[in-house]
């Protein structure tokens, strides 16, 4: 496969195999060892909206990989006037190694996809969100409590069935784990993204479930929620979205000790804190979200290096650097 832009694109092998990777690229980048194996390699970067993870992490990877990543914002290139995403990505691919977009629309990045001719990885569209999906897994795998395998694992998404919802259940249900999405009816994952969970459940051994039922919150291994904004044309004001979620999906004490006291809390963050969640909780020993955060970047070194076609390299540099 040359381009990221959805998960369901890939076995859990090869999904486990770039979250590994990126473990082990940290463990040679924390450890001081240099890694350049994209010495002279340019990232363009276009962002149709705004980002700090996502921008930040994919800018810093490609320094630390010994590359070079350009920010090509709105207003900044022609794409977003007259010209089309066709035309963007036959010169891009002329002139850039690999590319990421952050799009409005889907069929955008799908677009960029076909009509590139070097790898594209989607930063976020309205239908997921693959590199928090990434990162997640890596956290969860870097997170799992004693004695269980990240099969064995619970994770209950609370509240808005956003991107990052819909990205959290295929790559859980993919790996063989069991997900909830507990949320109000109207603001659940829909049937679409059911019947991936069902199909990815099938093969995985994994189990899904989708309620407004509290009682889904006891045994929880990660607790999981994002804003409750909506998405873009459908933005909800403040008044509405406390009346649709609050106070029954904001996650607090109660709800994180409901689920048991190991469970860990997860944000793709920004966060609205004092609205989906409280400040008790992002700040809490149990809150794993900076962790998180810090794994977007473990993420983007991987899929970089293996959408590059450097992980057999990159593997053999870090395991002698490492003594492993
Ligand atoms: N989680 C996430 O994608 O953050 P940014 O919007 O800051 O990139």
């Amino acid at each position: 496969m040359k381009n990221y832009i959805d998960t369901s694109d890939f076995s859990k092998e090869e999904l486990l195999d770039i979250a590994n990777l990126g473990i082990l690229i940290k463990a040679n980048i924390k450890a001081g060892y240099p890694l350049n194996v994209l010495y002279h390699k340019t990232l363009g970067m276009i962002f149709e909206q705004s980002s700090t993870r996502t921008r930040v992490s994919f800018e810093t990877a490609m320094t630390q990989l010994g590359g070079h990543a350009q920010y090509l914002a709105p207003g900044q290139i022609q794409l977003g006037g007259h010209e089309t995403y066709y035309d963007t990505a036959k010169v891009l691919s002329r002139l850039v190694d690999i590319l990421m977009a952050r799009v409005q629309k889907h069929e955008s990045i799908v677009n960029l996809g076909k009509y590139c001719d070097i790898p594209v990885i989607n930063g976020m569209s309205d239908y997921n969100h693959p590199t928090q999906e990434m990162g997640d897994l890596t956290t969860m795998l870097e997170h799992l409590p004693e004695g269980k395998r990240i099969e064995d694992c619970k994770v209950v998404f609370v509240g808005d069935c956003t991107q990052v919802c819909a990205s959290l259940m295929m790559i859980v249900t993919k790996i063989g784990g069991h997900f909830v999405h507990f949320g109000p009816q109207g603001y659940q994952l829909n049937e679409h993204f059911q019947e991936i969970a069902r199909k990815n459940c099938e093969i995985s051994g994994g189990t899904f479930e989708v309620t407004d039922n509290e009682e889904c919150l006891v045994g929880a291994d990660f607790i999981y929620t994002d804003v409750w904004y909506g998405l873009y044309e459908a933005e909800l004001s403040e008044e509405e979205r406390k009346g649709i979620f609050y106070p029954k999906y904001q996650v607090d004490m109660e709800m994180m000790n409901k689920a048991g006291a190991n469970c860990k809390f997860m944000h793709c963050l920004p966060a609205t804190r004092g609205e989906e969640v409280t400040d008790e909780v992002m700040d809490c020993d149990r809150s794993i979200i900076f962790d998180e955060a810090e794994n977007r970047l473990t993420a983007m070194r991987a899929l970089l290096v293996y959408f590059m076609g450097k992980k057999d390299e990159t593997i053999k540099i870090c395991k002698k650097n490492l003594g492993i």
